[in-house]
């Protein structure tokens, strides 16, 4: 079977949303698809951060960025943290989808480029591709990517 996790998101910041989200590998890498309801309208920086940790209020508790090859941050197709998904835009009625291939990612636990255990993190702003982490503000979701597969 293919290997795949879930994961609901919540809000973090103080702001409302909902969401959820699914990681799958497939040939390349792993493919994240994202729902969002209820969130604000407008574009907002999406990243898998490295520790699978949302609970603090502001999500700070989930680290920083996942960035096992010690890159710059980055937008997709530039040279990036590997947990760089760029950005997610939210219509006027507060819904969003994403979906994205993280290319040479996958689900093995205990692998150092694994996306299990680590955590989604959506933010208040756009990531702008700027230094060190795209000037995307607050962490407004948060939702833990399961360690290990079902
Ligand atoms: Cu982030
Ligand atoms: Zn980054």
């Amino acid at each position: 079977a293919t290997p795949r996790v879930e994961l609901t998101i919540d809000a973090r910041s103080g702001a409302a949303l909902n969401g959820r989200a699914t990681l799958s590998e497939e040939a390349g890498g792993v493919r994240v698809q994202v729902w969002l309801d209820g969130a604000p309208p407008g574009v907002h920086a999406i990243h898998v951060h490295e520790k699978g940790d949302c609970s603090a209020p502001d999500a700070t508790s989930a680290g920083g960025h996942f960035n096992p090859d010690g890159h710059d941050h980055g937008l997709p197709d530039a040279p990036r943290h590997l947990g760089d998904l760029g950005n997610i835009e939210v219509g006027a009625d507060g819904s969003a989808a994403l979906d994205r291939l993280i290319p040479a990612a996958n689900l093995t636990a205990g692998d150092a480029r694994s996306l299990l255990g680590r955590a989604v993190v959506i933010h208040a702003l756009i990531d702008d591709g700027g230094q060190p982490t795209g000037n995307a503000g607050g962490r407004i979701g948060c939702g833990v990517i399961p360690a290990s597969l079902p």
